[in-house]
């Protein structure tokens, strides 16, 4: 099982964005979208063992996290229906206070919608909790080592069956989480010298996975 987690640093958490205008009103919801419809585009033997986990992080109240099972989720395959289906997600939890991230792992989560959990926590927190889990948390960025040359002997150390990978939005990652990144976890580039989009890298991440035979 992979777990990918990207923080949506400026995503709105109120569902008045424009459907005529996605990326310029929805703080890059689009995104986000095209990595759900990346990973959902993909054979069911890989995306069953994925959960992709968002935290909205923009005004005008964050954090919301978002846990997306694929191997239980019905998510449209297009990016006007798909950003249609967040404005219903974010107007429900409008309607719910969870507010204990403490409990992420434990009470204070909720299935929001068939295949989707909902917890009220930002990334630090949630990380946290992982954390205890001592499974492999990786991180992705253009300066990191080698993932291809390293991965192997990284998992190896791990529990190869579980991984867990961050990895920044449009703007990379927010200052504050990026120091928390690099204080405990390993960071890895992907092949090639470039900077590539969010969804991109879930597609070229899970290739690699899938030479080694992680899937
Ligand atoms: C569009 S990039 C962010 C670019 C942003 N302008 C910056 O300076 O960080 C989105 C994310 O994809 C990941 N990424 C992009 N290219 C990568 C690469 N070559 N190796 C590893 N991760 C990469 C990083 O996690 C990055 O934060």
């Amino acid at each position: 099982m992979i777990e990918i987690i990207i923080e949506a640093t400026k995503t709105k958490t109120s569902p008045n964005f424009l459907i005529q205008d996605i990326p310029g009103t929805s703080g890059r919801l689009d995104v986000i979208i095209r990595c759900i419809l990346a990973i959902n585009s993909l054979p069911t033997f890989i995306k069953n063992n994925i959960i992709f986990t968002t935290i909205l992080n923009g005004a005008p109240d964050p954090p919301k996290l978002f846990k997306f099972y694929f191997s239980k989720l019905n998510f449209p395959d297009d990016e006007i229906n798909a950003a249609l289906f967040f404005k219903k997600l974010i107007e429900k939890t409008m309607k719910i206070d969870i507010t204990d991230a403490e409990n992420v792992h434990n009470s204070n989560k909720i299935e929001i919608n068939p295949g989707i959990i909902y917890i009220r926590s930002d990334i630090i927190n949630y990380l946290k909790k992982i954390m205890i889990k001592e499974f492999p948390i990786i991180f992705l960025h253009e300066s990191g080592n080698s993932f291809r040359k390293n991965i192997i002997p990284y998992l190896k150390l791990n529990d190869y069956s579980n991984l867990y990978v961050i990895i920044g939005d449009q703007s990379g990652y927010n200052s504050q989480t990026y120091k928390f990144l690099e204080d405990n976890f390993r960071k890895f580039k992907l092949k090639g010298n470039k900077s590539y989009l969010s969804s991109q890298c879930i597609v070229y991440l899970l290739y690699e996975l899938m030479l080694i035979g992680f899937f």
